[in-house]
């Protein structure tokens, strides 16, 4: 199977390292949907170059998820405490390092439109955390600099492992890029509206957490367009703060009465018809089906 054998290659990496303090806190760290891998091998088919460069990405995701846990302070990451939670936030930014350094060393293998792709995704991915960081500091309204965010914190990475599926396949990979990079903007708003749609136990974290940290994504831009005065007073008065189980009712009541959530969806759902259409007649049913994955789903 395709994921034991990704999975087998990362701690191949890690166990090249020699230490025994990356092993145990790598051990710690729980693997995800690998859904970047499922994208490059519907496009490039599964053989070991390509599950070797699947252990690099998920190297890279797994290094900018810790970073990540650090920068927004979470204590929650796939049902588990965070590493940062466990171990404190110098491991965890040590081991993102030690993680995103190997990946580097193993993707240096690679020929150079590969390689060249991968780092410009993940130079990409660190400027829109930036981005999102610095769009924290206030309610951000701007419905274009939250969807520039989007395509370059996550898109970018997914754009890569469908570009590079192509490069594999001796495909058009500018066509595959396209198509990751509108999927890739789609997955983040799905993945947006699902901290306001699920409960904590699906999402493994707790839910609302992006409001509460500073994060006016989507849904959160078309409620302060829609609002009343009143209501957008409440609104901006609740940004940022820790919610109580009152303010998450009304925030969510609100959300749907202005039908935030809905129009969201309908905003990924036209991402996700972009993505299909830039690769029309590349007859690969797969693609179909990771877009609906990541689309249609709950957590
Ligand atoms: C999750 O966002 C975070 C990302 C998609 C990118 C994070 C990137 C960095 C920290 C740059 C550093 C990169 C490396 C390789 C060391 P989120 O907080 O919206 O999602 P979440 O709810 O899953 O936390
Ligand atoms: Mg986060």
């Amino acid at each position: 199977m395709a994921r034991s054998q990704i999975l087998r290659y990362m701690q191949e990496y890690i166990a090249d390292c020699r230490n025994e303090i990356i092993s145990e806190l790598f051990g710690k760290t729980s693997q995800g949907k690998m859904l970047r891998s499922k994208l490059l091998l519907a496009v490039s088919g599964i053989h070991e170059k390509a599950l070797r460069l699947c252990a690099i990405i998920e190297l890279i995701q797994s290094a900018s998820l810790l970073h990540d846990d650090v920068i927004d302070n979470a204590n929650m990451r796939r049902k588990s405490p965070s590493l940062n939670a466990l171990f404190g936030n110098k491991n965890a930014i040590m081991l993102g390092d030690v993680l995103y350094a190997k990946a580097f060393f193993e993707l240096s293998a690679y020929e150079n439109a590969i390689a060249k792709s991968v780092s410009d995704s993940v130079c990409r991915l660190a400027i829109g955390e930036i981005e999102d960081v610095f769009m924290a500091q206030s309610f951000n309204t701007n419905m274009t600099r939250y969807l520039q965010m989007c395509e370059l914190k996550t898109a970018a990475l997914i754009a890569t492992s469908a570009e590079c599926g192509a490069l594999l396949a001796g495909l058009d990979s500018q066509k595959y890029r396209v198509y990751g990079n509108n999927l890739g903007i789609a997955f983040q708003i799905i993945d947006d509206v699902l901290d306001i749609t699920q409960d904590s136990e699906v999402l493994g974290k707790p839910a609302m957490s992006d409001f509460s940290e500073g994060k006016t994504t989507l849904p959160y831009i078309y409620l302060y367009e829609r609002a009343n005065e009143a209501q957008r007073q409440e609104l901006l008065a609740l940004f940022c703060t820790p919610l109580s189980q009152d303010s998450i009712a009304w925030l969510r009541e609100h959300l749907y009465m202005y039908d935030c959530i809905q129009d969201s969806i309908t905003k990924a759902r036209e991402y996700a018809f972009c993505a299909l259409d830039s690769i029309q007649g590349e007859n690969n049913a797969h693609l179909q089906e990771v877009v609906n994955n990541m689309i249609e789903r709950e957590f």
